[in-house]
């Protein structure tokens, strides 16, 4: 028998990443395959702009992670970026059906479902549709928030508290495109702030209270949690690549600016120990020009500045307090490994930065590791994840789920 398969395709403005994982006999996922390949131009800020460069990018990372895993694959999830994705919450009541005049009824999964859908009702933009909603929490009469849905409790109303997430259906329709022209079809699609959370952050930190910000190339993805539900999401259209452009503005190639990113800016450095010169090539590549160190760092110190200031801008925005985010700041993305950014970080936003691994999954791939496989990783948790939640309330309802909606149907129809 074939074991249980995920895939998890992030496609980045930057980077394409697919991971492959395996489930074995304890319901346990294993990481057999990753691959990657730069996008080349054909995603902006999140948003697929050349349907074929990106069909390619996502095929080559795809036949990569197929080729270690030695499985291929069928369907995929995917996470979706871009400022067009945006999150708020929902409410919805409903009252359960008594049991006769004097006994109120029990709470059963098609309440839920009800109560769900309610809060859902939302006018939303013509271009706009959901792309999650995340469950929240429960209130029956006047209770507390409840964490689990409350079935089989007696009571007289119902409220369900969710987070939805909207998205551009356009860039939804053109990101199914491409991974159906890769040869693949969609399983789920999931924001990609929700992806690397779920592999990034504990459970304990979202609990307390805890932002994830994958800081990427052009995006920068952000998920708070408190309470241990998601409280805001949101993306903010700036990434590394910012810093590349503002050290372009000495007038030297992508290329180099890109190199210097990665080798010299350190933010944390004093000016005293900037007074190294660093051999550049011009454009074209016929000569080189002496950079300092100095110069340098100070143009991606002013870069990375504004970046952190967009980011506590959007958190300041949605009405976000310190003293929401015990767990502070968990960092993941390529961009996390720009040296000295989460002391800067953490200095003007005024709680602690970290970065953050992977994780939650048999990491026997050390491919994995970094920052850049948070949000594929996540992908394939999520999906797991969802499907065992599936089956479970599939086993605990002796009826069946599609009988719950049959019933449920009849009850509207009376
Ligand atoms: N060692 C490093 N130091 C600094 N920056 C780095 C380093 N390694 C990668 N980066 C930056 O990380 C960014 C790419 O990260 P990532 O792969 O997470 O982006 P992406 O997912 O493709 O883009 P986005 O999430 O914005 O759509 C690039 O800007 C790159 O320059
Ligand atoms: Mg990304």
């Amino acid at each position: 028998m074939n074991p249980e398969i995920y895939a998890g395709v992030d496609v980045g403005s930057r980077n394409v990443i697919c991971v492959v994982a395996e489930v074995d006999e304890e319901n346990i996922l294993h990481i057999t395959g990753a691959g990657q390949a730069p996008t080349s131009g054909s995603v902006i800020e999140g948003v697929i702009v050349d349907l074929p460069g990106a069909a390619e990018a996502v095929s080559i990372a795809i036949e990569e992670a197929e080729s270690l895993s030695s499985w291929k694959i069928v369907e995929t999830a995917v996470s979706i970026s871009g400022s067009h994705v945006r999150g708020f919450p929902g409410r919805g009541t409903v009252n359960v059906e008594r049991e006769d005049e004097f006994v109120s009824g029990k709470v059963t999964w098609m309440d839920i479902e009800d109560a769900t859908e309610t809060a859902q009702l939302i006018k939303l933009p013509r271009e706009s549709m959901v792309l999650r909603t995340e469950k929240c929490g429960y209130t029956i009469d006047g209770s507390s928030r409840l964490a689990r849905p409350p079935v089989g409790l007696r009571a007289e109303r119902l409220t369900a508290d969710i987070y939805m997430v909207t998205a551009d259906r356009t860039a939804v329709l053109n990101l199914e495109q491409v991974i159906r022209d890769a040869g693949k079809n969609v399983s789920a699609l999931y924001p990609s702030a929700s992806a690397s959370a779920r592999s990034v952050l504990t459970p304990d930190e979202m609990e307390i209270g805890v932002v994830l910000a994958d800081i990427g190339a052009d995006t920068t993805d952000i998920a708070v949690f408190h309470s241990g539900v998601l409280a805001h999401l949101a993306v903010v259209p700036c990434g590394g690549e910012s810093i590349t452009r503002a050290l372009q503005q000495i007038r030297i190639p992508r290329y180099e600016a890109e190199r210097l990113k990665k080798e010299y800016i350190d933010l944390t450095r004093t000016s005293k120990t900037r007074d190294r010169e660093i051999s550049v090539s011009t454009f074209g590549g016929r000569s080189t020009i002496p950079i300092t160190d100095e110069v340098i760092n100070e143009i991606a110190y002013r870069s990375a500045g504004n970046l952190i200031g967009d980011i506590l801008c959007e958190l300041k925005q949605a009405g976000i307090q310190e003293s929401d985010l015990p767990a502070g700041i968990v960092l993941s993305g390529g961009t996390s490994y720009l040296r000295g950014l989460t002391s800067m970080a953490s200095r003007i936003i005024g709680i602690p930065v970290e970065v953050g691994r992977p994780g939650g999954i048999d990491m026997s791939s050390s491919l994995i590791e970094s920052a850049e496989f948070a949000n594929a990783v996540g992908l394939v948790l999520l999906s797991h994840e969802e499907e065992s939640e599936y089956e479970q309330r599939k086993m605990s309802n002796p009826l069946g789920i599609a009988a719950q909606r049959l019933k449920g149907l009849i009850r509207k129809l009376r």
